[in-house]
């Protein structure tokens, strides 16, 4: 072989080596992370739901599904946050707007703002001002909002209520009386699943909204109303009160393991959020029918909310297949095929209601004339450092039950992580 021929040949080997290596690695590029802690019954289908119509616009692209099991992101925010902290983002991630948002991983400077995507895809007149608030920092914006949760709901089971004649519980007063009677008929009435101690923080903020008042309940997290308050501490007298009502292996359950319970009729009632109605409808439940609804006792007339959003981490492996991802959680057509399986109702105020059964739609009813308070557990009302110690400090009071401490120790938490 000549010189001339040997040097053709070295190239046209290296053209073909990067040609080849060109398609390989724009294959590779392909891909989507979407972490979240959705895994249980209907909060999974509702992200499957969104899953197909993303690869139905996507088909070339690998979808992978990084879930952390857990309710209320109880494993997956730490997971999250060692990867982040390691530089390995996944390419989007569920956060809870609000401070969990603002104060944690915006305040890092570690979120894309997103404004563009808003201005591009006309979301500025669909979405809730109330809402872009709270995912807004200096004006810019920080996340796309799946949808509107509610966090103070009362679900129970029709027919152990109608066996003994029983009407939900409008206020705590009520709740008692209604306790009394099932327990006397050897019925637990009231299912907790406190393995990850954020379903305790969940009752109990449901329980300082009934027996506060929207008002006050909101001053606790601005730093208004002092937690040492006598208010607070009859609230926490109520709370330890109710777990006289628990089931006894509270501790070991989650908060689907709840549900399941009373879907089962081994207790009558439990307090969770609107994901519960998620998960019965898909245990095969007729809402109206084998489970009922009410605001948990005493909080008729407030709302309190919180939202699942979805961010983008800077430096995102993939970040123009994470815009087409989010494009599609801040869509008509996503939530409205998220929503209606997942529970909660559309984060957009154009929904169309014919897709949504009789809770939801009192949900939306409710969510446009109530009192809207944020959630602590959920991370609208608390930055992410001031709910780990509320949750700390709920652990010890589920066991120990001393108010004064409890009330004392929420008050040092308040004064740490106020506006922090
Ligand atoms: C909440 C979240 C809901 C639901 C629930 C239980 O924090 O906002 O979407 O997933 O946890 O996992």
């Amino acid at each position: 072989m000549t010189r001339t021929a040997l040097l053709f040949f070295i190239c046209v080997l290296l053209c073909a080596g990067l040609f080849f290596y060109a398609c390989a690695s724009r294959h590779a590029e392909q891909k989507l992370e979407v972490f979240s802690w959705w895994t249980a019954g209907g909060e999974a289908e509702g992200l499957e739901s969104l899953r197909r119509i993303f690869m139905s616009k996507n088909q070339n692209v690998e979808f992978i599904n990084a879930t952390v099991a857990g309710g209320a992101g109880s494993n997956a925010q730490a997971v999250l946050a060692t990867r982040m902290q390691g530089g390995k983002p996944p390419d989007t991630f569920q956060v809870h707007a609000g401070l969990e948002l603002i104060g944690s991983w915006v305040a890092a400077g570690a979120m894309e703002p997103l404004n563009f995507l808003f201005e591009r895809n006309n979301w500025m007149s669909v979405y809730p001002m109330g809402l872009i608030d709270i995912i807004s920092h200096n004006g810019k914006i920080y996340s796309v909002p799946v949808n509107i949760h509610r966090s103070n709901v009362l679900w129970y089971n029709k027919s152990t209520f109608m066996a003994y004649g029983l009407a939900p519980p409008q206020t705590l007063d009520d709740f008692f009386k209604v306790a009394e009677v099932l327990a006397n008929n050897t019925i637990t009435p009231l299912a907790l699943g406190d393995n990850g101690i954020w379903a305790a923080t969940h009752l109990f903020e449901n329980i300082l909204l009934g027996a506060l008042g929207p008002l006050n309940y909101k001053n606790l997290w601005n730093g208004k109303l002092n937690w040492n308050n006598p208010k607070v501490k009859s609230a926490l007298s109520v709370f330890v009160k109710v777990l006289d009502y628990i089931n006894s292996d509270h501790s070991a359950l989650s908060w689907d393991g709840a549900a399941q319970y009373v879907i089962d009729g081994k207790c009558a009632m439990t307090i969770m959020g609107d994901w519960a109605h998620g998960y019965i409808k898909a245990k095969g439940l007729k809402p109206d029918v084998d489970y009922g609804w009410i605001p948990s006792p005493g909080t008729k007339g407030s709302f309190n909310m919180l939202s699942d959003s979805f961010g983008l981490p800077k430096n995102a492996p993939h970040r123009d297949i994470a815009i087409r991802w989010l494009t599609i959680c801040g869509s008509k057509e996503g939530q409205d095929a998220f929503n209606p399986i997942k529970g909660s109702i559309s984060a957009r105020t154009d929904a169309d209601r014919k897709l949504y059964d009789d809770y939801s739609l009192s949900a939306m009813n409710d969510f446009l004339s109530d009192i809207i308070v944020p959630s602590c557990t959920h991370g609208a009302a608390a930055s992410q450092s001031w709910v780990a110690k509320i949750n700390e400090i709920m652990s010890v009071f589920v066991a120990e039950r001393d108010v004064d401490k409890a009330a004392r120790e929420f008050q040092e938490a308040a004064e740490r992580y106020v506006n922090k």
